[in-house]
């Protein structure tokens, strides 16, 4: 069975006049899918031919690893982004209060290691095995799957994610990125893990859900004294 390129879950206009349907044709239908080509010719006839692509990850290295890495990584990436205008979900909301200090720090911080980040590579949200999100930087091909970390968002630095629209202002196409997330799909991703939740909210919950109900029940139950 052969790895195949991921449907593309909108029209290549769909990001624009933040991400242009040049740049999306060239970076998911030339660049994304010479990483599935590739990936295919180099695992045949391999102990990789019929492994699943997050096994290929957290096992192969070389040329099997980059591409293998780089087909996750894109599919991840496109299906981060949205012409849907979305919001951070309350449960996400209140784990960035409490790990980052407010959205806009988050985005503050995100943005910078995105801008900062030297050469090729991409920045990701994760949670970390301690339950905490955090923003990592991985150079190249590498990814959280590598390091044993859950994947919430990526984004996309190498030059052909923006160099047709932005040229070399990076922090451009940052700021304009961050216009079509889809924070549905962090929320998605985020509920794939089975949180303690009483230990993902510092703050009550502010909203009328029976979770946040149970939440705050926990909460009050473990502050009084016994
Ligand atoms: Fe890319």
């Amino acid at each position: 069975m052969k790895f195949e390129l991921m449907s593309l879950p909108y029209d290549e206009k769909a990001l624009e006049p933040y991400i242009s349907a040049e740049t999306i044709s060239y970076h998911y239908a030339k660049h994304h899918a010479s990483y599935v080509d590739k990936l295919n010719t180099l695992i045949e006839g391999t102990e990789f031919e019929g492994q699943s692509l997050e096994y290929i990850i957290k096992n192969a290295e070389g040329g099997i690893f980059n591409n293998a890495a780089q087909v996750f990584n894109h599919d991840f990436y496109w299906h981060g982004l949205s012409a849907e205008s979305s919001t951070p979900s309350v449960e996400l909301s209140d784990m960035i209060k409490r790990d980052f200090g407010s959205m806009e720090e988050f985005k503050k911080t995100f943005l910078n290691k995105a801008a900062t980040l030297f050469g090729s590579g991409w920045v990701w949200l994760v949670l970390n095995e301690n339950e905490k999100l955090s923003i990592e930087s991985y150079s190249n091909a590498d990814n959280p799957l590598r390091h044993h970390k859950k994947a919430l968002l990526t984004c996309d630095v190498w030059e052909h994610a923006y160099y047709i629209d932005y040229r070399n202002v990076r922090p451009d196409y940052l700021e304009n990125w961050w216009k079509v997330l889809d924070w549905n799909f962090v929320a998605d991703n985020l509920a794939d893990v089975e949180i303690d939740v009483t230990n993902a909210y510092s703050q009550p919950c502010n909203d009328n859900s029976d979770v946040c109900d149970y939440v705050d029940s926990m909460q009050k139950y473990e502050e009084t004294p016994s």
